[in-house]
């Protein structure tokens, strides 16, 4: 019994050096602070602080890699969501976006609060201070309102 377990732990253990050697690399490009949404369009602090703290971890260059995902498999996960949520939504390029894309991407901002699938659950459950209370959905749902004639006047 205590050599089967043994094995199963020497198993183990090799297994989780075994896929370590599979690990995609955790990036944070660069910012260029004219390409950002804050050089696009005045964004209130209130707003600025609830966009960086529950969304900027997957949908900026400015993640702060938690430490369980340095490790494979966890690694795996982390990386492909922060690769997924920037390629969907970008606030450190928020500035490539064409007026109208820049107008839809600010309605999905809302409407996700409103739903309710953003953050993700699985982030929420990691980092539970993370949760966008009613109140802070209401004020970025205000501000997404109050910029839509500033984003339709761009380019
Ligand atoms: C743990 C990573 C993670 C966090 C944190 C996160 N997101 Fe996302 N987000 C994603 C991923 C991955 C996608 C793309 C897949 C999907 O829609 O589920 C996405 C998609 C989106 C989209 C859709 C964009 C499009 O063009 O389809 C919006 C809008 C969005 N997120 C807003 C937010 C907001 C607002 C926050 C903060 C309150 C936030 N997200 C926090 C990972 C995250």
């Amino acid at each position: 019994m205590k050599k089967n377990i043994t094995r199963v732990g020497v198993a183990l253990v090799v297994l989780f050096g075994g896929i370590q050697l599979y690990s995609p690399e955790r990036t944070n490009p660069p910012v260029d602070p004219s390409n950002t949404l804050y050089a696009l369009i005045p964004v209130p602090q209130e707003v600025r602080t609830v966009l960086e703290r529950s969304c900027f971890d997957c949908h900026s260059h400015e993640t702060r890699w938690p430490w369980y995902s340095a490790f494979a498999p966890a690694r795996w996960i982390v990386v492909s969501d922060v690769e997924e949520g920037r390629e969907h939504l970008n606030f450190s390029e928020f500035r490539k976006y064409k007026s109208l894309r820049a107008i839809a991407k600010a309605d999905m901002i809302c409407e996700q609060l409103q739903n309710g699938t953003m953050p993700l659950p699985a982030y929420l459950s990691l980092h539970p201070g993370a949760q966008v209370s009613p109140q802070e959905r209401d004020l970025i749902c205000d501000w997404v309102e109050s910029i839509r004639d500033t984003l339709f006047s761009l380019e």
